[in-house]
């Protein structure tokens, strides 16, 4: 391909995440945060169970179980979930939307591959909200792929917002990777390279990234 701007194509990997599913303590709380902070629209709403997404593909499913445990910062599990906005403007329309909600924000990184703004919901869950740089940008000298964790040109991206408003969850947003805390990186490979069959794209001390079909990572692991 010549084209030095062309992004992937999510939908023809041959692996991606189709939706998460958490499971919370308080349930309206949770599904209050992800309706009205990252825009998803409630598909169906139960006593104990909720689902989100666009408007066509659900993307988020809500356990509520009032009495599960806080997950402990240091145990095996999530570490967020990545909500990918195909559109670079549609990042900097959803960064004004939450600094005029005054979310409370965590972080915000270039990877190179991608631009990352961080959060957590209510009870602690982690949430990255990116968008992708175009597939050329995302290697080296020798055609791998290279991440770093720099800051974010936060200016640069808010001039981009193609002066429009937040408008909800885009319809062709989706999840792009999931991000986990694993206990051992040998352990995760053999799971996630050796049984599943994903490459792993970039291999860090303490850290793996796991892509399907050419992406940077449809799943990560950090110790
Ligand atoms: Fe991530």
């Amino acid at each position: 391909m010549t084209d030095a701007t062309y992004y992937f194509d999510m939908s023809a990997a041959p692996m991606r995440i189709g939706g998460v599913t958490l499971k919370v303590r308080d349930l309206d709380k949770v599904l209050d945060f992800y309706r009205d902070t990252l825009g998803l629209a409630v598909l169906d709403k139960e006593e104990r169970r909720a689902v989100l997404g666009t408007d066509s593909t659900p993307l988020l499913v809500l356990e509520g179980d009032p009495s599960a445990a806080p997950s402990g910062r240091y145990q095996a599990g999530l570490f967020h979930t990545a909500f990918l906005l195909p559109p670079r403007a549609d990042l900097a329309r959803w960064l004004r939307h939450v600094a005029d909600a005054r979310t409370p924000l965590q972080g915000a990184s270039d990877h190179i591959v991608s631009e990352a703004i961080y959060l957590g919901d209510p009870e602690g869950n982690g949430i990255e909200v990116y968008v992708d740089r175009p597939v050329p940008d995302w290697l080296d000298a020798n055609g791998n792929i290279q991440m770093t964790t720099d800051p974010l040109d936060v200016q640069n991206l808010l001039a981009g917002d193609e002066g429009a408003v937040w408008s909800g969850f885009p319809e062709n947003g989706n999840i792009g990777h999931v991000h986990l805390r694993v206990g051992d990186t040998g352990e995760a490979d053999r799971f996630y390279r050796d049984i599943l069959g994903i490459d792993v794209t970039v291999d860090y001390p303490g850290a793996r990234f796991y892509g399907c079909g050419g992406y940077h990572h449809q799943l990560a692991g950090n110790v």
